[in-house]
């Protein structure tokens, strides 16, 4: 089987609505590339010791956005990483350019019968423990979506898709695009040198 190398120069940041699968769908990816993979609302959990709905009970969404901003800050500042991040992030003008200085967006576009099927049971969401969760979502989508549309690169998510043929699917399109910061290594020069840069990986 031939093993493909990646060069990878820029972080790759997985942007959406709750419920698009970004998790599933980052993990995978950077198991793929060789990458760490980095869940900012699990970071968040692990260093402030509370989950996400306790942050927003306890401390109010203001604080959790700060939190967010920072935990943002502190990775993608670092090597080169797969990141997921939660649904508000990239609506932040701060968050967004912190994201664009440092790596790829990629905006997983789910619709909200989608989004509806995958959240509808989840009690951990602080945003939709409303009376009518559906119309938020819906009313959040309408809103959120034009500003997710700022992202590099748009993958359309839906039940039908594996979180495998997701990530295979993003990572085409990142070697695809121009800029993206993610190559494949051309199979002679990564057999004679795989890793003179520290960067290059196998997936
Ligand atoms: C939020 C989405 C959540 C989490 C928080 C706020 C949002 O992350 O960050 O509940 O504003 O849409 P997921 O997108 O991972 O569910």
């Amino acid at each position: 089987m031939t093993r493909v190398v990646y060069r990878v120069e820029r972080s790759i940041v997985l942007v959406g609505m709750m419920g698009a699968g970004k998790t599933a769908v980052g993990r995978q990816m950077a198991s793929r590339l060789g990458l760490p993979f980095v869940d900012s609302d699990g970071e968040i959990e692990t260093s402030s010791g509370m989950t996400i709905s306790e942050i927003f009970s306890r401390l109010g969404e203001p604080d959790f956005r700060e939190m967010e901003t920072a935990t943002l800050s502190k990775f993608l500042s670092g090597d080169p990483l797969v990141m997921s991040v939660g649904g508000g992030a990239f609506i932040r003008k701060v968050n967004r350019r912190l994201i664009r200085q440092h790596g790829t967006s990629v905006w997983l576009k789910p619709s909200l019968e989608t989004v509806w099927e995958r959240v509808r049971n989840n009690r951990k969401r602080p945003l939709i423990q409303v009376e009518d969760p559906r119309a938020e979502l819906s009313r959040l989508l309408r809103e959120r979506n034009p500003v997710y549309a700022k992202a590099d690169i748009r993958v359309h998510t839906s039940n039908d898709r594996t979180v495998s043929a997701m990530a295979k699917a993003v990572i085409t399109m990142l070697v695809r695009m121009d800029g993206s910061g993610l190559s494949v290594v051309p199979a002679a020069e990564s057999r004679q040198d795989s890793d003179h840069s520290g960067r290059d990986r196998t997936g």
